[in-house]
């Protein structure tokens, strides 16, 4: 079966772009899974240190892996939002497909020697273990918060990230993966999510040799995001909206049926994240 890279590979060169969807626990992933599976595309399961820390991380490496063995299907998982060394070693070394290395609150050279700490050890675990595990670093400060937010965060999407330093960081780190800060914040801003600067997102696609991943996907209008993809973004991230939908979904299961039976109440949740992943597969995979 194809790794991610080849999969990212394939979406850069079809103008498309891959859903990477967070989790907190085994109904939320039935729900992208099904979403993904209906519509034929790959999809990213993004784990957080807190999301991963409250599943288990060799339990949400060992769900995903059970679902991609299984059905034989493009499912893989990512360690999203890693902030040290070790973070990103151990998830390595549990099978994660992915990690993505934060040091976007680091001065940048700070930012880079992580960066290729990490990069470092994905190389040598592929020449030791022919395993390939991609490395992902972010640089600009979006915000931290997955969450509903009544205005922007101090200081977030302040300072758009350059063209020509992400070119260079890329160059210095040799990452698989790169996020860039082009008006993206992550949650959903109430009072107006910005919007995406598409011009930003082509020059950097042009100075930096690598794939780029659009953070903070809540929240952010169809429009903006179609725009983004056809400038060069590869994988989108969403975790808001898919946090609401799966509230939502469980507030109705709770509301609508007495039954004390987790199955019943949750599955309202699960549909609720499957239609909300299901659009957004769409518009990532341009279905029109
Ligand atoms: P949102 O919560 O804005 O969708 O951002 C998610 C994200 O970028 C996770 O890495």
């Amino acid at each position: 079966m194809c790794n991610l890279k080849d999969h990212l590979k394939k979406a850069r060169e079809a103008k498309i772009a891959i859903g990477h969807f967070n989790i907190s626990n085994v109904e939320t992933l039935w729900a992208i899974f099904d979403a993904a599976r209906a519509l034929g595309q790959p999809v990213i399961i993004g784990v957080s240190e807190g999301e991963r820390n409250f599943i288990g991380v060799r339990q949400a490496a060992s769900l995903v892996q059970s679902l991609r063995n299984e059905f034989d299907y493009p499912i893989f998982i990512n360690a999203d939002h890693t902030h040290d060394f070790e973070g990103v070693k151990k998830a390595i070394d549990l099978g994660f497909d992915s990690v993505m290395i934060d040091g976007s609150q680091l001065l940048f050279d700070e930012n880079v020697a992580l960066t290729k700490k990490c990069v470092a050890y994905a190389k040598d675990v592929k020449k030791k273990e022919g395993r390939t595990v991609l490395v992902e670093a972010e640089l600009g400060y979006i915000g931290t918060s997955s969450t509903v937010l009544d205005t922007i965060p101090d200081g977030a999407g302040a300072d758009m990230t350059p063209p020509d330093v992400a070119g260079r960081f890329v160059e210095m780190t040799g990452v698989d993966l790169f996020a860039p800060s082009v008006g993206n914040i992550h949650g959903i801003v109430t009072s107006g999510n910005p919007h995406i600067d598409v011009k930003r997102v082509k020059d950097i696609a042009e100075t930096a040799d690598c794939h780029l991943v659009l953070h903070g996907g809540s929240g952010i209008g169809d429009e903006d995001i179609r725009g983004g993809i056809r400038a060069g973004i590869s994988v989108v991230h969403v975790n808001t909206e898919v946090r609401v939908a799966f509230r939502e979904g469980l507030e109705k299961g709770l509301k609508e049926d007495a039954t004390v039976a987790p199955y019943k109440y949750m599955d309202k949740a699960r549909k609720s994240v499957y239609d909300l992943v299901y659009k957004k597969i769409q518009l990532f995979a341009n279905f029109s």
